[in-house]
């Protein structure tokens, strides 16, 4: 169960850096038990730490038992592993959300750009043939529901309640505030916010998600747990 301060006494599911007091305490050995495969998560190419990406799982393991979950940019797929392993355990569904044209700061000649998802015949990053592959070997096709577009054209006229949703798309300004504008108010009682990349410091990363973090924790709206990295972890009040 999430969130009690009980203290793990299995020295192997402990593997791990946990924060007794924070939102995730399953451990390495807990997640393989739990179907992850840490072969595929490592081959998928993406941005998340492996902690994190545990504290994804054994949250989304929580919420997806009271609605469906959706994250915001998927990329090639890591994330949504994490997630919708969780989900699938609960015959839930993940929607997972990306225009697949990659963000600003991987396009060519910025530096997260990567040479191997640019495809030359449209002369534009595509990431959702990778993400494609990801969902078939992780045996996620039946969980995963893609949305191929701009975060905010799928949420214009949405109105399915969420558990839990997972800002990780656009990182200036204008995009984050967006998304948080957009998705925040769909989530349930009880249910989540998690934000990705929140750097206090500005010469460790990008300030808008710290922002938006910072915004939603003082909107009263959200009991506020221990950051694990640069994850955010709200609970909707
Ligand atoms: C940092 S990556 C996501 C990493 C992923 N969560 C992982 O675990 O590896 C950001 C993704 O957001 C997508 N993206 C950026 N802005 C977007 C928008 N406005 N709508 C939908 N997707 C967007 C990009 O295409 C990119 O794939």
């Amino acid at each position: 169960m999430l969130f009690s301060n009980t203290s793990c006494t299995d020295s192997q599911a402990c593997e791990g850096s946990w924060n007794k007091e924070s939102a995730c305490k399953i451990g390495k050995s807990m997640a393989v038990q739990k179907g992850f495969e840490h072969r595929l998560i490592k081959d998928v190419k993406g941005f998340l730490l492996e902690e994190e990406g545990r504290c994804l799982y054994e949250i989304a393991a929580e919420a997806s038992n009271m609605g469906p979950c959706l994250e915001i940019g998927c990329y090639c797929g890591k994330s949504t592993i994490y997630l919708g392993t969780a989900c699938r355990e609960n015959n839930s569904i993940l929607f997972s959300i990306d225009h697949h044209r990659g963000s600003e700061e991987q396009q060519p000649g910025e530096e997260y750009f990567d040479p191997e998802l640019f495809d030359p015949q449209t002369s534009r990053v595509d990431t959702f043939k990778e993400f494609g592959k990801t969902l078939e070997k992780a045996g996620l096709e039946d969980t995963v529901v893609p949305i191929v577009c701009r975060s905010h054209v799928a949420a214009r006229l949405w109105a399915t309640p969420l558990s839990l949703v997972f800002i990780d798309g656009g990182h200036s300004y204008e995009a984050v505030y967006r998304d948080y504008n957009c998705w925040a108010g769909h989530i349930m009682q009880d249910g989540y916010l998690l934000i990705h990349d929140i750097f206090e410091d500005p010469e460790e990363g990008g300030q808008a998600p710290y922002h938006v973090y910072k915004l939603a924790v003082t909107s009263s709206l959200f009991r506020e747990f221990p950051m694990i990295k640069t994850l955010g972890v709200l609970k909707r009040l």
